[in-house]
């Protein structure tokens, strides 16, 4: 028998369409009219971020489960919504000095510096960092998540594992790494990233589905500090940062440092 008093689905329940809407509260007086489009490409940001961890996940479990086309198959989606983010800066493009200083003094020390979700795919790819965990509070959904990746292995760490698997020679130093640790470059997997290009069409094309990864990321830094530089020039972030001077630091640091190394030895 059906229950005739549950409410059928709609678009708004299952969607949670009201909820999200009263998720924008724009904090200048007026309210200035660019802090709407300012609250809502955050946002969605975080969903996109929130989304790639999810699929982030479904990878290393792919990758464990020693199924590559799968994995690649994940990783077209990942590379998808990267092109997709970047893409979006665009947007914010539209908004000239003058519209982000008329409420930018309302962000108080709030910037994407702070944002946990975007540690948690560094942390994913191996840029690891505990000073990262340590600017949020005990206790913190926030601290919690991104205590829990640190400990975790990277995607470069399953990658390996699953080479090794994969009967190449993979040192047994770099398979029980301290997983917190940065991704270092290693001329021993150089060498071995050689033959898979060389001779194994298939893992080289998951190789070269990484390297789209980190250019993917990589691209969005570059974009982000154009942007930064177009709408802030030289002036210190919100996060208390040097502002444009810290993210260009950022790029141009490659993930996969050994996928990047051997394109000049082969
Ligand atoms: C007018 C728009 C924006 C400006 C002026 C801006 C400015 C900055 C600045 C100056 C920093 C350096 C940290 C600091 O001291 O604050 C930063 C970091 C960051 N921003 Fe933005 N940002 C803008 C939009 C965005 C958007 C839409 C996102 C999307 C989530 C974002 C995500 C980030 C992230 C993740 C960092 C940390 C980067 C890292 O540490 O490598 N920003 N931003």
């Amino acid at each position: 028998m059906t229950d005739t008093t549950k409410a059928a689905t709609t678009y708004g329940t299952y969607l949670k369409i009201d909820e999200l809407l009263t998720l924008q509260e724009p904090r200048s007086a007026g309210p200035e009219h660019d802090e709407m489009l300012f609250i809502i490409i955050h946002q969605v940001y975080e969903l996109w971020f929130k989304e790639l961890l999810h699929e982030f996940d479904r990878v290393m479990r792919l990758l464990e489960g020693d199924e590559p086309h799968r994995a690649q198959h994940t990783l077209k989606r990942i590379l998808t919504i990267l092109k997709v983010m970047v893409a979006q800066l665009d947007i914010l493009e539209t908004m000239t000095p003058l519209e982000f200083l008329s409420f930018r003094e309302r962000l108080d020390a709030a910037s994407g510096f702070q944002s946990d979700q975007f540690r948690q795919v560094e942390f994913l790819l191996g840029v690891k960092s505990e000073h990262a965990i340590q600017r949020f509070a005990e206790g913190t959904r926030a601290r919690t998540a991104l205590a829990r990746r640190y400990a975790a292995p990277t995607i470069w760490d399953a990658f390996l594992r699953y080479l090794a698997r994969e009967k190449y020679n993979v040192p047994a130093a770099q398979l029980s790494r301290a997983v917190d640790r940065p991704v270092e470059p290693s001329s021993d997997i150089q060498k071995l990233l050689v033959d898979v290009y060389r001779g194994d069409p298939k893992n080289a094309e998951l190789c070269e589905r990484l390297v789209d990864l980190d250019e993917g990321v990589q691209e969005w830094r570059y974009r982000h500090v154009k942007m930064v530089e177009r709408t802030i020039g030289a002036k210190p972030g919100t996060g208390g940062s040097a502002g444009a001077a810290y993210l260009r630091e950022t790029i141009g640091r490659p993930a996969f440092p050994d996928l990047w190394a051997i394109r000049s030895q082969l």
